[in-house]
């Protein structure tokens, strides 16, 4: 990838230019919990987004993408970042980075990625990060990763509408090969965990669906959380988020708040102790527990959190009727996307036949998989 951006480089624009890979990530577990200031378990994998950028002295920026095969430019000084064109990141980072005090001057740039997108894997977080750190090395800006990825978050929130947590740009800038991050978001730090699954592996079933609610539901999710901390502090006046309360408070608090709101909160609170159970289970190498955890987190998300869909409920039931599954699990924000498996590495190649066959048959659409190695965060490469 990164020598087909130089070739395309040198042919649009002439010039030589540096190289950045931001990659996207998984979540092991830790789902809805980042933006009640919880706990995620998120790490990077190694398919991912490349810039390659170059300052041009000129009046305007250009940039142009492998995978849509077009050019843009744009004016440092008024910008318009649109929702739903593949500039908009490019501009809206630029602008926050504006804000931020940054000098920035007129460059090219070309982008690539072997990342599928609407897969659930934060193809757009990756995104931000490349063209935040390509930009930096550009100008010697030195932005802190972390910074790199709260822009990132901010450029999420202001430019397509959704009001995520910090997990996904975080993932993409912090990865460490081989390991998980247990990431607190409150503190916004984290710990590098080892990942160690001898025999067994993780692989993405893509459900390919990725249905229109989901950045809506995604909002509406999170305000219901924002709800029940606003009535439950009329109690418990000293909570500032839901991550504040643990599972033996369930029982406190179920009927302060509405029928339709308990649900929700039980969830952000059970998943922020499933995290930590996770962290335990991977360290003691206790991949069984690894595996119930998983499949405790699904069904808190499907019938607690409701943010499942049909197609991943069935690719979840087919997965953990097939021989090796430990477990599985819908991953990120939820309405489609993957389903996180871990399962036996030589029952693979028949977990995929069995479950493509069976999907096939109920949905008429064929998911595509993923083997997961967890990688290194973002790079100048
Ligand atoms: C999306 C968001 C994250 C997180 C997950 C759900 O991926 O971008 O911030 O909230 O959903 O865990």
């Amino acid at each position: 990838m990164k020598s087909a951006l130089i070739q395309s480089f040198r042919h649009h624009f002439e010039a030589e230019p540096l190289v950045v890979f931001a990659p996207g990530r998984i979540n092991l577990i830790g789902e809805h919990t980042d933006y009640q200031e919880g706990f995620v378990f998120p790490a990077a994998i190694s398919q991912g987004i490349w810039v390659a950028i170059a300052k041009n002295n000129l009046e305007v920026s250009r940039a142009y993408s492998l995978d849509f095969d077009q050019e843009f430019s744009f004016e440092l000084g008024s910008m318009s970042p649109k929702k739903g064109h593949w500039a908009t990141y490019l501009m809206g980072v630029c602008t926050l980075l504006q804000q931020a005090g940054y000098p920035l001057e007129n460059f090219d740039l070309v982008l690539g990625g072997d990342i599928p997108t609407g897969a659930g894997v934060s193809s757009s977080a990756a995104l931000s990060v490349a063209i935040g750190m390509g930009i930096s090395e550009v100008f010697s800006f030195q932005i802190p990763k972390k910074n790199l990825a709260l822009y990132a978050q901010k450029a999420e929130h202001l430019y397509a509408g959704v009001n995520c947590g910090i997990m996904d740009p975080y993932a993409s800038a912090f990865g460490v090969q081989n390991h998980a991050l247990l990431l607190d978001c409150r503190s916004v730090t984290h710990q590098e965990i080892p990942v160690h699954l001898g025999e067994y592996s993780l692989l993405l079933v893509n459900s390919k669906v990725s249905h229109s609610l989901a950045n809506s539901a995604y909002n509406q999710r999170r305000d219901a959380c924002e709800e029940s901390v606003v009535i439950l502090q009329k109690s418990f006046p000293e909570i500032r988020t839901l991550r504040d309360l643990a599972e033996s408070d369930l029982p406190k608090i179920k009927h302060l708040l509405p029928e339709v709101l308990f649900p929700k909160a039980k969830h952000v609170i059970s998943e922020c102790a499933r995290v930590q159970q996770a962290a335990e289970a991977l360290q003691s190498g206790n991949l069984l527990q690894m595996g119930k955890l998983l499949q405790a987190s699904h069904e808190s998300l499907r019938d607690d959190f409701e943010v499942s869909c049909s197609e991943l409920d069935f690719l979840e039931l087919q997965a953990k009727s097939t021989a090796g599954v430990l477990g599985a699990r819908m991953m990120g924000g939820g309405f489609g996307g993957c389903l996180l498996t871990l399962l036996k590495t030589n029952e693979i190649s028949n977990f995929k036949t069995t479950l493509q066959e069976r999907y096939q048959n109920a949905f008429q659409l064929t998911p595509d998989f993923i083997e997961v190695s967890l990688g290194e965060g973002a790079r100048k490469v």
